[in-house]
Formats: C-alpha cells, structure tokens, sequence
C-alpha cells in the first residue's frame, strides 16, 4: 500500500493567462488530499472511495464510462489518461481523504488528479516523468471534465517547494523556485463561501474570446500568434477591429503577463509594499476588464482596501467565487477577520470562512509498505 499526500494551491499573481502563454506565481499549500492505493489482485476492476461521500466508485479499465458524483470524472479522467500512454494498469483499490477545500479556487480538483496519477505511477511503475504526469491531470480535466483549463493548477500541486513560490513560463514551462520570504506578513485565504455556477462555462469562453482576440492581432500586425509578441500600443491601433469586449480581455492578458514580471522582481527584493499593490491591480483587471470576479469576492478586496496592514488582496483562481488572496500584516489577521466576517454577513447573509497558508511541499508519497 502506498500513501501520496498532494496538496492545493494558491497564485500570487498571473490569473487566468497560463492558457495565454503568460507568466503565473503559484505554491502548493499546507492543504493536502492523501490519498492511499493498493494492487487488488483483479485486471480491471478499480474502486475508490472518498471519505464523505457514502458511494464507492467502482469502475472497470476496459468500460470507464462516466461519472455519477463531481469528483468521479476527475478520477476516471486521470485514469483514461493514463491508459492512453500505458497498458500497465491493473484492479486497484483507492481511499481518499481530502482536506483541500473544495470550490475555494484553491484547485482541489488538480490535487486529486495530480495525487491519483503520481500514486498510480508509483504503485504499477510506470516511469513516468513528472511533467507527464502534470499534463495527464491537464488533460483529463479537458477530456472527461470538460474546462480547458491551464496548466497552472495540476504544475503547482507537483512541483510544490516549501517556502517557495514558482515563477513558471507558460509558453516555454521554464520554470524557477523564488522564495517567499514575507517577514511579518502573512498569506490568508478569505474564502466567500460562495461558487457561482458560471465557472467551467465561462471559463472556456474566456479562453475563446482571447483565442479570437489573439487571431485578429497576429493577422493584422503578421506576427506569431502568441500573447508575447502583443504591446499596448498594438492593442491601441487595433481597439476599433477588437471591439470593447475583446480589447478589455487581450489588453487584461497583455497587463497581467507585465505585472507579473514586476512582482516577481519586487518579491525579489523584498519590496512587499509593491508587490501588494501589483496584487489589487490584478484584481481590478480582473473585475473589470476579464469579468471574471463577482460581488463577493470584490466586496472582500475593496473592505481589505481601507486597511494599511493589507498590502494586497485580489481573487485567485477562476473565479466568480472562491477565496480571495490577501497579503496581511499577522498582527492585523485578527481584528480584519472580526469586521470582515460581520459586515460580510450583514451584506450577503453568508458566512465567511479563512485560513492561512505557506508555501509547501508538493505531491510526494508519504508512506510506502
Ligand atoms: C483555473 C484553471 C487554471 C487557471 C486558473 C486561472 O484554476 O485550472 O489553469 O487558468 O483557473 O488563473
């Protein structure tokens, strides 16, 4: 039996521009899924369980079909995934037990996927690199679960470094560990307690409306199509040709791949103050150009505004709910929570939630007998 441990994961700063070829800032957190696997003994007859949910699912290698419950498909994805590189699967036996939030933006689907493909690597040695296994976790959320999503989530949970951040170029998959060193400052995780049911749908029509933001501007100035080679003043020239609709996404895309480049030379040289100000400025963009935010999660970033001990606050994640991030003074994390907690029930008659988090490992195996 072996045991891998995977966790969540917060952004820093680059939303929503890993599927533009941008630059993102992610670290796995302290929050983990464990989950524990052993061989069966039968050629394709696989269960898994989950703890919370009374249902076991059951699925045979040879007829995968689809899922009755939300986390079935990432399950089934990851397995479909891998069956398509190896035939070395066989019967196996899964229990979970997941404390990553679910529905916070903290990416609890691609601690699962990463967790299932790193053990199942592991348990039939199937010598796949780490990368492949990021990409599987990619692919089954596009093939089984149906968001094109990035590959910030599934990177992040696998190439997790205590005390790290990680500065990844999408376009390349360079990537470089940068410390977190935050002194007296804290992250925390605000979490709205809400998941508008708009996220897997308006998420691919973001990442359509750029795609085609993107063809009008590499036609128009001959260049790659590719965010990279975009500048404002391209942006400018073809503002009339975009509409404001396809201007505000590609110009969003264009500030956001500058910003997070600033940020990281500012986290560099300890300039937090900076760093936090890049932070509201991407949640702004993000509000108001991308349109992904909502009330909530706006109303949270603008009551962390009035407070000097916050030096940054945006939402993280896909959006339209979930958590937001917020760069605190530790001593300030207290008295924010106590006004933030009552004046958001008074507004929304919701609850909402917190905790704060590091930068830590990622998906590694924790036992192994
Ligand atoms: C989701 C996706 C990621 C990324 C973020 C937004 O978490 O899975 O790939 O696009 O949204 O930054």
């Amino acid at each position: 039996m072996i045991t891998v441990s995977s966790p969540g994961r917060i952004n820093l700063i680059g939303e929503h521009i890993d599927y533009n070829d941008g630059f993102v800032l992610p670290a796995a957190i302290d929050k983990c899924i464990n989950l524990s696997l052993k061989v069966n003994g039968h050629p394709s007859r696989c269960t898994v369980k989950s703890e919370g949910f009374s249902s076991i699912l059951v699925a045979d290698l040879n007829n995968l079909g689809k899922g009755t419950e939300g986390w079935h498909n990432y399950v089934l994805g990851v397995i479909n995934e891998i069956q398509k590189l190896t035939d070395k699967l066989k019967g196996f036996d899964c229990a979970m037990r997941s404390r990553v939030p679910v529905g916070s933006g903290v990416s609890s689907s691609a601690a699962l996927e990463c967790g299932l493909a790193f053990g199942l690597n592991e348990l039939f040695d199937l010598g796949l690199t780490k990368w492949e296994l990021i990409k599987i976790g990619q692919r089954a959320e596009h093939n089984y679960v149906g968001t094109k999503c990035g590959i910030m989530d599934q990177f992040a949970s696998v190439m997790g470094k205590k005390g790290h951040a990680m500065l990844l170029d999408c376009r390349s998959l360079d990537f470089e560990y940068i410390a977190t060193e935050l002194g007296d400052y804290r992250l925390l995780l605000v979490n709205t307690n809400v998941s508008h049911n708009l996220s897997t749908g308006e998420y691919n029509v973001r990442r359509a409306q750029c795609e085609k933001g993107l063809d009008i501007l590499a036609s128009r100035f001959n260049i790659d199509k590719t965010f990279r080679n975009v500048t404002q003043k391209m942006l400018e020239e073809a503002k009339a040709e975009l509409g404001p609709l396809l201007f505000n996404r590609c110009s969003y895309v264009v500030e956001e791949i500058k910003r997070v480049q600033e940020a990281v030379k500012e986290l560099k040289s300890g300039n937090l103050t900076k760093m936090g100000a890049l932070m509201y400025q991407s949640h702004e963009g993000l509000s108001k150009k991308y349109e992904v935010s909502c009330a909530e999660l706006d109303y949270l970033v603008e009551l962390s505004n009035d407070e000097p001990e916050i030096l940054g606050s945006r939402m993280m994640g896909g959006g339209f709910g979930g958590c937001t991030l917020n760069l605190i003074h530790k001593n300030a994390i207290e008295p924010f929570i106590q006004k933030a907690w009552g004046a958001y029930k008074k507004k929304f008659s919701i609850e909402l939630s917190y905790f704060q988090t590091v930068p830590s490992q990622g998906t590694s195996i924790i036992s192994n007998s």
